[in-house]
């Protein structure tokens, strides 16, 4: 397993690009099954998970290329309607493959997700949506069998004790495209990610009104159409980068993302230099000390995103004076406290919140990722730090950050990708 090799302080300079956004990326690929006609989707991450889809796409019987390195097409003309375990136990999105197998097969059988280290991760939401479009569900031998001989629209509403839930949003638009009927749903999530799937449905002849908010109402259609889709930026990496450009004297350009996504976290950033341009290029310029401590709470879009929690945990664990970061999404994801307090932060976890009283300085030390956005945390913390950092498992980091590692070394950090027989014995795991 590769580990990331970090020698904190070096300062950030220069322009970084983000990728296409994995959360819009992975829905969107599960819709090119609701036709047989090819899809070309541009700006694609190169990112493990992406090639995971991919693999379980080819798995259903789609045709799946990379015809250019961010462009993918897929054409799903013959496919099967089961998921195996083996396959969909490996990542969580599998659970969006569940609306499109309905819509266009009128039958689905999905493995149950597996856990998660983040916290419980149900989909009663994505199972009531579905029985209310007339599915008959049910749950054997850890499979979701779902029967749809008789779909209609209907009234869904997605809210859940944590708000809505994106990736059931998702399922429920993409059954109803092809649901006869009028199908409205209520509290859906309205992130970015889901925005960008609905106007790609719609490029595929989907009839969607509403994008872009908590109701949307979608008119069933007979069949859909091939599309060219280009996905939106990702908002949380350039969250991350902009979090890496406030840890010291730093001064970068990250291009990519719209920072319309990005509001909530920009806006508890207000006293820091950050500006946007006329080409929605964010420019951030580190000023250590400049920032003040934060009472946040992460919430549904257009609320504080949960997937940068952790990157701005980092942030005032540096931060003097107390904060408080309050989970609402995912009460237990603190994974990175107990690793970055090796560094040196002084966090303590109260229930669903992290009080952090805000240290003059973090020492390098070596880390274990265990999730994806703890793993960039811990990285940003590296970058920061005083010495050597040694983060292992960075398989959780590749999952959503595309060559990471090179773009810190071009913005100036001093950053290895080690593979296993170069990690220091002492730490091998
Ligand atoms: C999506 O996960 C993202 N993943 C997550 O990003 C992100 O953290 C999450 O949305 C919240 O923004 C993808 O889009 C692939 P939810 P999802 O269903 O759809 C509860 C990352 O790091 N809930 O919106 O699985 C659930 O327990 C990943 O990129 C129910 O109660 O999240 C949670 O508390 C991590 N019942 C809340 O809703 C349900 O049926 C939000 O979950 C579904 C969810």
């Amino acid at each position: 397993m590769d580990a990331l090799q970090i020698n904190g302080g070096t300062p950030l300079r220069g322009e970084v690009t983000v990728g296409g956004a994995k959360n819009a990326c992975l829905p969107i690929f599960a819709a090119t099954l609701l036709t047989e006609e090819a899809c070309i989707i541009e700006n694609v991450p190169s990112l493990s998970d992406i090639h995971f889809m991919a693999k379980i796409l080819q798995h259903l019987g789609a045709e799946v290329s990379q015809i250019k390195p961010n462009t993918w097409e897929i054409k799903a003309k013959n496919i099967i309607s089961r998921a195996p375990y083996d396959l969909v136990r490996k990542m969580r999105a599998s659970i969006c493959l569940l609306g499109p197998l309905v819509a266009r097969l009128r039958h689905a059988e999905v493995s149950l997700p597996g856990g998660c280290i983040i916290g419980q991760r149900p989909i009663d939401l994505h199972l009531k949506g579905l029985t209310k479009l007339g599915c008959d569900i049910e749950i054997k031998k850890g499979y979701i069998n779902i029967d749809a001989k008789s779909l209609h629209g209907n009234s869904v509403f997605l809210g859940g004790r944590h708000g809505s839930t994106v990736t059931g949003t998702a399922n429920i638009v993409m059954a109803a495209t092809l649901t006869p009927g009028d199908t409205r749903i209520d509290f859906a999530a309205c992130e970015p990610e889901i925005e960008d799937l609905c106007k790609m449905l719609s490029s595929m002849g989907a009839q969607i009104e509403g994008i872009g908010t908590h109701s949307l109402r979608i008119q069933g259609v007979d069949r859909l159409h091939g599309c060219t889709h280009r996905v939106i930026g990702d908002r949380i990496e350039a969250g991350t980068f902009i979090a890496a450009g406030l840890l010291g004297n730093n001064n970068i350009k990250i291009r990519g993302a719209d920072p319309h996504h990005l509001m909530a976290f920009l806006h508890q950033l207000e006293e820091a230099d950050i500006k946007i341009d006329s080409d929605n290029n964010i420019h951030v310029q580190g000023h250590p000390g400049s920032l003040k401590p934060k009472e946040i709470i992460t919430l549904p879009f257009p609320g504080f995103a949960t997937d940068l929690q952790a990157q701005i945990t980092t942030l005032l664990a540096i931060t003097p004076g107390l904060s408080i970061i309050t989970e609402r999404i995912y009460p237990n994801r603190f994974m990175h406290v107990p690793e970055l307090e090796r560094m040196g932060a002084q966090i303590s976890i109260e229930g669903s919140s992290a009080i952090i009283n805000g240290v003059k300085k973090l020492y390098g030390a070596p880390v274990m990722a265990s999730d994806l956005r703890a793993s960039a945390a811990l990285v940003l913390a590296g970058l920061a730090a005083e010495g050597e950092t040694i983060v292992q498992r960075i398989y959780h980091l590749d999952r959503g950050y595309e060559d990471i590692d090179r773009k810190l070394q071009n913005l100036g950090a001093s950053v290895q990708r080690l593979s296993a027989d170069q990690i220091p014995l002492e730490l091998a795991s």
